[in-house]
């Protein structure tokens, strides 16, 4: 046995992204461009998530964003990492961020094809306390050669062509779908390289999870209460286990892995819930579904959902078939 046990055939993040360019023979390998500058936004962020009581980056940089949120240092250079990556890529025409009000407009001798809508940091309240947090980001083309505009960026989740998520936990992993399945891979810190360990990922149909934020349980709709009551009542089944994170990312990822529920809801206080349509709900939902999974806005399927806004919230019931199911069929008894 080798001492250090890495296969010495591993497929790397790397020798993923070229073997599924070789399958497209009209590929430029503008988008493996594009994601080689993600995966290195990612290891970037993964490094200072880290090392960040040492260096000093915890806490707040005292402003607040377009949304109102307390912004965080973490917060700040993720940011500025996935646009300095992404906008020297070549392959970029128009970026949005949680962070900027606006879409960044790529310079044209750097402009490229896609447009990319990401949280840079995700799960903001979870960073100084060592919780899991995550990046997410979801990947469309600019479908003409104008100059790139709001328009462009406000494309339902049916023009996807890649979505994924890093989740910095116990280790950093990233998944990623590019249409063909979900596949996930783990940082591995001593080569600095992404590894293929979770190939083909699925949603069990069913799981026994439901993950809410339960404080605001005096805020759901008659629907949401009842079936959270359901999910803690024996003469209903087998109660489910609570489990909720707080960052999106750790909450989505361990849906796919164990099945289950996530579900943001629309609330007395914010009625199209809180998390972010383009780079929160479209690109977990567009992973889900290619897991086999459901992700619905509790009427219609998130990936039919046209933006009308780049920061426009939605409600989000997402994780295994059944689960969600069962929710839906509640909310529509209720109408
Ligand atoms: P972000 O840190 O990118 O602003 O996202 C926070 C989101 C998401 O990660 C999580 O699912 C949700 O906020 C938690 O909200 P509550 O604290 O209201 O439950
Ligand atoms: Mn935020
Ligand atoms: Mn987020
Ligand atoms: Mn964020």
């Amino acid at each position: 046995m080798s001492g250090h046990n890495l296969d010495s055939n591993c497929i790397t993040l790397t020798r993923f992204f070229l073997e599924e360019q070789k399958r497209f023979k009209e590929a430029t390998g503008e988008l493996t461009q594009l994601l080689t500058s993600i995966q290195t936004a990612v290891k970037v962020v993964s490094s200072a998530v880290r090392r960040a009581g040492i260096t000093k980056l915890f806490g707040t940089v005292g402003e607040t964003n377009v949304q109102g949120e307390e912004v965080k240092k973490l917060d700040v250079l993720a940011n500025e990492l996935f646009i300095n990556m992404l906008q020297s890529s070549y392959s970029t025409a128009l970026l949005i961020s949680e962070e900027n009000e606006t879409v960044i407009e790529i310079e044209i001798d750097k402009r490229g094809k896609y447009i990319v809508a990401f949280d840079p940091l995700d799960g903001s309240s979870n960073i100084d306390c060592l919780v899991s947090i995550g990046s997410i980001f979801a990947i469309m083309k600019k479908e003409d050669n104008t100059i790139p505009n709001l328009k462009d960026a406000l494309q339902s989740g049916r023009h996807v062509v890649a979505a994924g998520y890093a989740l910095y936990g116990s280790a950093t992993m990233l998944v990623l779908s590019t249409g063909r399945g979900v596949h996930g891979f783990m940082l591995d810190p001593s080569i600095g390289e992404f590894i293929l360990t979770d190939k083909d990922m699925k949603v069990p149909a069913r799981g026994n999870i439901y993950a809410i934020n339960e404080g605001y349980t005096h805020l759901w709709d008659e629907a949401v209460k009842e079936y959270v009551q359901n999910k803690k009542d024996p003469a209903k089944g087998k109660p489910y286990n609570a489990r909720y994170v707080g960052s999106m990312v750790a909450d989505v990822h361990r849906t796919i892995k164990y099945g289950g529920i996530f579900v943001y809801p629309a609330t007395a206080a914010s009625p199209k819930g809180k998390l972010r349509l383009l780079y929160e709900c479209i690109p977990m939902a567009y992973l889900v579904t290619q897991a086999g999974g459901l992700a619905s806005n509790g009427k219609i399927p998130i990936l039919d959902i046209q933006p009308t806004s780049l920061h426009e919230r939605s409600p989000i019931f997402l994780g295994s078939k059944e689960d969600v199911e069962e929710i839906l069929d509640i909310i529509k008894k209720h109408e």
